[in-house]
């Protein structure tokens, strides 16, 4: 694994500097989240309280660091591809915007399940398919984008992006993070 958990805000910019490697050790990290989801569906009705404190967490991390990923790539990435991809890569770029989209819808209607959840225990029978399901769901979806940026969209952005723009791109990618001052840009 790449060690972008290792160290403090230092470590993080340096790790920052390459910004592909970058995107693709955040998807690790999504990906460890999503398997904690799975986990923890399994033992919400048995360890009702960790199971749940399990899920909170893994909500904490997407709602801040799984956020500032799609800002990343929506407003720093992919506005840099525009205009230099051929027509199959420029729809595997609108593919991710779509995935994205509906990731955000899944994930949104999994947080509602898991406050109902919460605030009524005794519709736990009913709310389990729906927890199941839901997070089948966001886990399949995000799996299979996260498995196409890794594989597809870095080899462009290797191809297609000029040292200058990934340079750019770390410079966006530390401010998002608020680790480089914006007036010294
Ligand atoms: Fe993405
Ligand atoms: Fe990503």
């Amino acid at each position: 694994m790449i060690g972008i958990t290792i160290g403090g805000p230092k470590g993080k910019a340096a790790t920052l500097d390459q910004p592909l490697e970058h995107l693709m050790a955040c998807h690790r990290r999504i990906e460890e989240r999503l398997d904690t989801l799975e986990r923890a569906g399994r033992f919400l009705w048995e360890r009702r309280e960790e199971a749940l404190e399990a899920i909170r967490n893994a909500f904490a991390f997407l709602d801040r660091n799984g956020v500032m990923h799609t800002e990343d790539e929506e407003q720093s990435v992919f506005p840099r591809l525009q205009g230099k991809l051929g027509a199959e890569q420029a729809a595997l770029v609108q593919d991710l915007e779509s995935d994205h989209q509906l990731a955000e819808a899944t994930y949104a209607e999994l947080k509602t399940i898991v406050e109902q959840v919460t605030a009524a225990p005794e519709r736990n029978e009913e709310l389990r398919s729906e927890y199941t399901s839901v997070v089948a769901d966001l886990c399949g979806l995000y799996r299979r984008h996260i498995a196409r940026e890794d594989t597809e969209l870095i080899e462009i952005g290797s191809t297609v992006l000029t040292a200058a723009e990934l340079a750019e791109i770390a410079v966006e990618m530390k401010r998002r993070r608020g680790l480089v001052n914006s007036d010294s840009l």
